[in-house]
């Protein structure tokens, strides 16, 4: 196990444009995935990206990797989400459709804010093996590639939360749900 502490808001990394990825399927980058898996399981993520632990690379995973363990206590009403490794990211809307939901990260422990995501998106990329990935997605898996992604270009929700009114302390926010304050 190697659980790695995640930078919190405030830290210059995650305000960083990533590196692409240029080699596949090496030590390194299997170590960075196993970094990552081990991080998001810990502290029950819906997904991760390379910067949120110090490494400012195009690389996020996401999703959960047991259909029994699809309920994330972060996120009790989500989809289950497949488990995903995603490098070098290209997301493209495929409607104007925009929808409001609730989110929260790692790197702003305890809060939740309503961001408006793009509802329907095609997303490409590849593999910690260099195998391409090519998804049409919709909901909750959508606006989890969108938040995940954003880490890549140095951009945490708050910053796009349409008005801050919808933006808060989790436990005051939801005060009778049982959603893992972190
Ligand atoms: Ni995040």
């Amino acid at each position: 196990m190697s659980i790695t502490t995640v930078l919190r808001m405030g830290d210059p990394i995650l305000l960083l444009k990533a590196n692409s990825v240029t080699q596949f399927d090496t030590p390194e980058l299997h170590q960075l995935i196993e970094d990552l898996e081990d991080t998001m399981a810990y502290m029950n993520g819906a997904g991760i990206a390379a910067p949120q632990i110090g490494v400012s690379l195009r690389v996020v995973i996401f999703g959960q990797k047991n259909a029994d363990e699809s309920k994330n206590p972060r996120y009790p009403d989500a989809d289950s989400v497949p488990y995903t490794v995603l490098i070098n990211p290209i997301l493209k809307p495929i409607s104007e459709e925009i929808e409001d939901g609730w989110e929260g990260c790692l790197s702003v422990p305890g809060m939740r804010g309503i961001v408006p995501r793009a509802l329907r998106l095609h997303y490409t990329g590849f593999d910690q093996f260099g195998n391409a990935i090519d998804r049409l997605v919709s909901g909750f898996h959508a606006r989890v590639v969108q938040h995940e992604c954003d880490h890549l270009d140095g951009i945490l929700y708050p910053m796009r939360i349409a008005n801050l009114k919808d933006f808060g302390y989790t436990d005051v926010l939801f005060p009778n749900q049982d959603i893992q304050d972190d």
